[in-house]
């Protein structure tokens, strides 16, 4: 594929809005929509080129220099401790990382937390900063049923409009980070492709600043 700048674009609920940031810094990408089965995409003006990945998988690619930039969550950046350049926050996809637990639940006694996550290396860390000991069970997702069924005491999840916990009969205990979608760049890449780096990151920064 013979474009400048390969972008990594995340699969799930921050698609649309990245796509739709892009298009407002006028970027729009041919052919590309969630359903398709089709993983690379190039922009109208074939300067990029957009592949769509899992979150989670964005900033191993982008680290390792396979792909020179990327769009995904802080939540991630931070659970994978990426070693990435954070040009722009993007101010997409915000919501709240937290520590949540049935509401009538006393964890005040519990000696060690059994806690359910996606993100086992931030609650580590978050319960760590607490010299609080805890028991980690690393989920794939609809982690607020795992108190319900006993697999855990209290759960580390991302909150945005709140519904999923009040649907499951939980309450926030407290706030472990706040979460936006940030671009992230190669190191390397940023060296070797300056210049039109720079251009990404100021068309961003201009539709993030300015246009609000
Ligand atoms: C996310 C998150 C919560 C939910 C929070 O899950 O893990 O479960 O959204 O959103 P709310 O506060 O607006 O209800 P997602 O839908 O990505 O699926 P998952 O449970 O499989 O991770």
């Amino acid at each position: 594929m013979n474009t400048t700048v390969l972008i990594a674009l995340p699969k799930g609920r921050l698609y649309d809005k990245a796509t739709e940031l892009l298009a407002r810094a006028g970027i729009t990408i041919n052919g590309s929509s969630e359903s398709s089965r089709k993983l690379m995409f190039r922009d109208s003006s074939e300067k990029y080129g957009f592949v769509q990945l899992k979150p989670i998988d964005i900033p191993i690619y982008v680290e390792s220099g396979s792909i020179d930039a990327g769009i995904v969550g802080s939540d991630v950046i931070r659970e994978l401790e990426s070693d990435v350049y954070e040009p722009v926050d993007l101010a997409i996809g915000r919501c709240r990382m937290v520590v949540a637990a049935p509401v009538r639940a006393d964890l005040s006694h519990i000696q060690s937390l059994r806690v359910a996550t996606k993100y086992p290396r931030t609650t580590e860390r978050h319960f760590t900063r607490q010299r609080r000991h805890v028991h980690i069970v690393k989920l794939d997702g609809s982690v607020e049923i795992a108190p319900q069924l006993g697999l855990s005491d209290a759960i580390v999840d991302l909150v945005e409009t709140g519904k999923t916990l009040q649907e499951n009969g939980m309450r926030i205990v407290e706030e472990v980070a706040l979460i936006s979608a940030k671009l992230i760049v190669n190191r390397t890449a940023m060296k070797r492709k300056a210049a039109d780096l720079q251009q990404l990151i100021t068309k961003l920064d201009t539709v993030v600043y300015e246009n609000p």
